[in-house]
């Protein structure tokens, strides 16, 4: 039995990451900012798959809350084997009508506190010789849209980096870049989704298998699903200034809810 630690474990994503570990019969310790969701998640987990359930409740957006984690990932006696950087969210407002605030806190979640438990992660780690670090970042750090794409850019970026650094420990990094998946993540954000075509949309629980293929291929970088293959590959090829107009103009129909 090895450990996973998942941020954002209560929804989505990273819900369908806790459900994937527990059936492979890893234990886990399942973080987010709301008890009640937590404890839910838990009883399923250990009711479905007879796994250890450890419950950290947390925002990570704040700094103390977010270096009980990081104490967490580093603990040598209870060691994490697979640490899952996942929590995030997006703002509802572009830049300038919105709260700073809550770009600093999207901000604090998305970056900060991927490279704080990612240093946590690997140096402990690395200190063992084995583990694999799962940031998830996004297909739109590869298209140039808001604080969320940028710091999605920076998350792409920042793991493959690690990755090189980590190379000949017997500790991987992969950075999970989806597309749009079916998730509570466009909800919170109020976003208006209604003009995405069906064949765009991901399902959580086939992206967490694919990237966990990934991560055993080695894989530095996972983008699940062909369509976003594609758009990765050609959003590497043509001009930026064309990129900027296409993913502007659909970003602010997205945002038009509000
Ligand atoms: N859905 C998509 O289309 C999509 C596409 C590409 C990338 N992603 C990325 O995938 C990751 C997961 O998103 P999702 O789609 O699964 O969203 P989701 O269903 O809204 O889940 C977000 C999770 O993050 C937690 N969370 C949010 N803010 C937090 C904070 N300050 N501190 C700790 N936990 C926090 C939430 O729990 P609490 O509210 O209880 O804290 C929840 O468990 C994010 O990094 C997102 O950027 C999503």
């Amino acid at each position: 039995m090895r450990t996973a630690l998942v941020t954002g474990a209560t929804s989505g994503i990273g819900h369908a990451f806790c459900r994937e570990l527990a059936e492979r019969g890893n234990n886990l310790v399942i973080v987010a900012r709301h008890r009640a969701r937590l404890e839910n998640v838990s009883d399923e987990l250990r009711a479905r798959h007879s796994v250890n359930v450890e419950i950290l409740a947390a925002d990570l957006s704040k700094r103390t809350q977010l270096r009980r984690v990081a104490d967490r990932v580093a603990d040598r006696e209870r060691p994490i084997d697979l640490l899952v950087n996942n929590a995030g969210f997006t703002t509802s407002r572009s830049l300038l009508k919105g709260d700073l605030a809550d770009e600093e806190a999207m901000l604090d979640v998305l970056c900060r506190a991927v490279l704080v438990l990612s240093h946590a992660g690997a140096l402990s780690m690395r200190e063992r010789g084995r583990g694999h670090i799962i940031n998830v970042s996004s297909v739109a750090g590869f298209v140039p849209t808001s604080t969320y794409g940028a710091s999605k850019a920076w998350v792409t970026a920042f793991t493959e980096t690690l990755a090189h650094e980590l190379e000949g420990s017997g500790v991987s990094a992969t950075a999970l870049c989806p597309g749009f998946t079916r998730t509570e993540f466009h909800e919170r954000a109020n976003l208006d989704m209604s003009g995405t075509p069906k064949a765009m949309w991901l399902e959580a629980d086939w992206l967490v298998r694919d990237c966990l293929d990934d991560v055993r291929a080695g894989k530095v970088v996972s983008i699940p699903g062909v369509q976003y293959k594609v758009i990765a590959g050609v959003a590497q090829l043509v001009p930026h200034s064309l990129m900027r107009a296409v993913s502007g103009r659909a970003d602010s129909l997205r945002r038009r809810k509000r």
